[in-house]
């Protein structure tokens, strides 16, 4: 079977951290984030990953180089000239999808976690003979998604709205896909939406099913919905992995600790906490809610909450760094300094308290 990511966009919800790398290499729980979706696509039988790319697609294939041996599943690149939007790269990839199988292809938008249910997922869709299935998921803010009015017994979709005005369910589309080869046939290659103009029309073909996605799911897009995103994946590692999670009377609830990180005495650690490879974490530190990426140093005595630490990065002694601060790549919190919501570009030294909410340049 084959899959193709859509990894478009210019991430920009997610600056600073992708003013560094394109979105999908932005480390989540230790990894960049589209690696959590290759693996999970290799468990279930996939051979090729096509990256629909339209930004920086050097650095991506670089990085996926060194992955493609290590886990042993072919990636290679469909490059756009002009960004196709969530449909047009599948036209631009139709040769690479079809490879004379007649077997359903995946597609995932590249900032969603979850568990990847994908072997139910092909169990539901060869059980309704659907042309196209979608994962669905309850939220609570739907507006900013595309949500799906189904049929709960069997799944048919009756409707697709994208970004609705005006409420129509609470079910929404969780970007990950099961297309069958005919799927493209309905796309042209020039700027599509698959939200906005296939899937309404496969819908109303009574072709387009709904799958509940078991499990938790987030879109990881926005830094906010990447911190809550992490307690989510944290738990579903307790629940399925718990010997990947940190322990010791320094940890509080689900912290992730790579084997490479130094952790100094006295510190208090979590709840909700990925600490990356290479990264120092002083005597006396206090950390919860919060990613501290890559070759990060965390001094003595400081304190970071509900924040992201950018590759690179230090925070000084005792300083404090709160409220949804991201700092980007390389950049220096001086000692006592505090940050409450600071969002700090690549390669800054911050000497004075950032008090409220706001971007430093
Ligand atoms: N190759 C390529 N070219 N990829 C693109 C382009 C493009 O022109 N535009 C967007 N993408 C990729 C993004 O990188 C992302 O992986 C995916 O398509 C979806 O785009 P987003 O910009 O993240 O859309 P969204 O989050 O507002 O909404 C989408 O995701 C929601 C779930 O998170 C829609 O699919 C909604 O229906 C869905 O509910
Ligand atoms: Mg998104």
């Amino acid at each position: 079977m084959k899959a193709l990511i859509l990894v478009g966009g210019f991430g920009t919800r997610l600056r600073p951290l992708t003013l560094s790398v394109p979105k999908p290499l932005v480390d989540f729980a230790n990894k960049p984030m589209i690696l959590h979706q290759i693996e999970a696509l290799k468990d279930v039988g996939v051979t090729e990953v096509v990256l629909a790319i339209n930004y920086q697609p050097e650095v991506m294939l670089n990085f996926l180089k060194d992955f493609e041996s290590k886990l042993g599943i072919k990636i290679t690149c469909s490059r756009e000239t002009e960004p196709l939007g969530t449909a047009g790269p599948l036209a631009l990839a139709r040769d690479k999808l079809i490879d004379g199988s007649g077997e359903p292809f995946f597609v995932l938008n590249s900032d969603v976690i979850s568990e990847y249910p994908f072997a139910e997922l092909i169990r539901f869709h060869k059980s309704r003979g659907s042309e196209a299935t979608i994962m669905v998921t309850k939220v609570e803010e739907p507006s900013k998604y595309g949500v799906v009015v189904m049929e709960e017994e069997t799944g048919k979709v009756d409707r697709f709205v994208e970004k609705p005005q005006m409420f129509v369910g609470n079910k929404i589309n969780a970007g990950i896909y099961l297309l069958n080869p005919s799927v493209l046939d309905r796309i042209e290659l020039k700027p599509t939406s698959i939200e906005k103009e296939v899937f309404p029309k496969i819908a109303a073909d009574q072709k387009l099913y709904a799958m509940v996605l078991p499990g938790f799911w987030m879109d990881i897009g926005q830094p906010k919905d990447y911190i809550a995103g992490l307690r989510l994946y944290l738990e579903a590692v307790r629940r399925r992995k718990p010997y990947k999670l940190a322990v010791g009377p320094h940890i509080v609830g689900n912290v992730l600790v790579h084997e490479s990180a130094v952790i100094g005495e006295g510190c208090l650690i979590g709840p909700d906490v990925a600490i990356g490879p290479g990264c120092v974490v002083e005597d006396g530190v206090r950390l919860s809610r919060c990613t501290v990426m890559r070759a990060a140093r965390i001094k003595k005595h400081s304190c970071i909450s509900s924040s992201i630490i950018g590759w690179h990065s230090t925070v000084g002694q005792w300083a404090r760094v709160e409220n949804m601060t991201i700092l980007g790549e390389d950049v220096h919190v001086c000692d006592e300094v505090y940050s409450n919501g600071g969002v700090v570009l690549p390669h800054k030294e911050i000497k004075s308290s950032i008090l409220k909410p706001a971007i430093v340049m």
